[in-house]
């Protein structure tokens, strides 16, 4: 069986309003009890942060720095078969210094890879219905914790695009100097492009197996990664130098990945236009278990499992249907609920209060 990464700690200090928390969860099932306003999302929001170092609510750091605090800090303990890692992060709203095992890492995929979770929270309907960069920032997730060099690509391409568009943006523009950009975009873009089509595709049985899973009553969901870019890096410089005039005109660049987006449908319709509310959750959950089996497919571990308010996000049925899913696998589970009847759903897990920014054990 694949090891499963699991926290064995996490303290946090100086996060929203997490003022001081220290956290020993239980190795599989952990619930997190609390009322509206007291930490839970914040507590799972700083677990993905040390993990991703983005805040999956799309906040700046300035707005992740508890009011009133100089500096946010934390430190987590990963363990996963024979391996644990030490994370340790502090931030202000200008810099951020991550270290994992007491060393800067060297390349992006250690540090992702090694801290592999995976979240659903409220604002994942937004996957669905939401602007292209949460759908293409759901695949980026996945991709530089599997591929190496991916994050410094993704880092390459859009210094390189910030330049290019800058150029562009000009009062006078030389061709030329814009053109100087382009076999960089090509390679970084064209590799990027390619990853993204291979993840859209592996993605695409296991969001169908797990929508199905979750009983969608037959209805099916499908999954693709929408580009105008060549995957070759030649002809994707091609297409760049043939876009130029459209370039300059919009004073942006029109080609690449960052214009990309992944469509999709529900039966056959833009799911967007014609799923439900509750379909909709349904879908972005599946998506969201089928970044986790690729995650353990392609990594060879099972990420942990970070669900938030997942009373409110699903109707009674598919609630238990989730949870019985999940018990099925051997993942971490934090859960938050400001409903305390979930326990019922999870009675072996270890339980905390949530209370105006202090997580205690039960
Ligand atoms: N930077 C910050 N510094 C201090 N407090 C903050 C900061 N950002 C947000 N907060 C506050 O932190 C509190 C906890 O927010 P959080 O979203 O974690 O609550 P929650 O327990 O998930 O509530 P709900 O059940 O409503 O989702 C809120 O009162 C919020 O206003
Ligand atoms: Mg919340």
């Amino acid at each position: 069986m694949t090891p499963a990464l699991r926290v064995a700690r996490l303290v946090v200090r100086g996060f929203r309003n997490l003022d001081a928390v220290s956290v020993e969860p239980d190795p599989r099932a952990n619930l997190f009890v609390g009322a509206n306003g007291q930490g839970k999302t914040s507590l799972l929001e700083a677990v993905d942060f040390v993990a991703t170092l983005r805040s999956f609510r799309g906040a700046t750091r300035s707005q992740l720095v508890g009011h009133g605090v100089a500096q946010a800090a934390a430190r987590m303990v990963v363990e996963g078969g024979d391996l644990a890692h030490e994370f340790r992060l502090t931030f202000d709203r200008k810099t951020r210094d991550a270290t994992m095992d007491g060393k800067r890492p060297e390349r992006a995929v250690h540090y992702y890879g090694a801290a592999a979770c995976v979240v659903f929270h409220p604002q994942d309907l937004d996957l669905v219905r939401g602007s292209p960069d949460l759908r293409r920032r759901l695949l980026d997730r996945v991709l530089v914790r599997v591929v190496d060099g991916y994050g410094e690509a993704l880092r390459s391409y859009a210094r390189a695009l910030k330049a290019r568009n800058a150029l562009l943006r000009g009062a006078t523009v030389d061709p030329r100097a814009v053109a100087a950009y382009d076999p960089m975009l090509a390679r970084f873009g064209s590799a990027i492009v390619r990853a993204r089509i291979g993840l859209t595709d592996e993605l695409l049985p296991a969001a169908r197996a797990a929508a199905d899973d979750i009983a969608l009553s037959g209805s099916e969901v499908s999954i693709a990664y929408r580009t105008k870019s060549p995957t070759d890096a030649g002809e994707y410089r091609e297409a760049l130098a043939r876009a130029y005039d459209t370039d300059r005109a919009r004073t942006l660049t029109t080609i690449g990945p960052h214009a990309d987006d992944v469509v999709i449908k529900w039966s056959g319709r833009l799911a967007r236009d014609v799923a439900s509310q509750g379909q909709t959750r349904a879908i972005a959950l599946a998506l969201r278990l089928a970044e986790l089996e690729v995650l353990e497919r392609r990594s060879g571990r099972l990420p942990w499992l970070l669900l938030d308010d997942v009373s409110s996000e699903l109707d009674r049925e598919r609630t238990a249907r989730l949870f019985a899913r999940i018990a099925a696998m051997e993942a971490q589970l934090w859960v938050t609920t400001t409903d305390p009847a979930v326990s019922a759903l999870l009675p072996d897990a270890k339980r905390f209060v949530v209370h105006a920014g202090t997580v205690n054990a039960q």
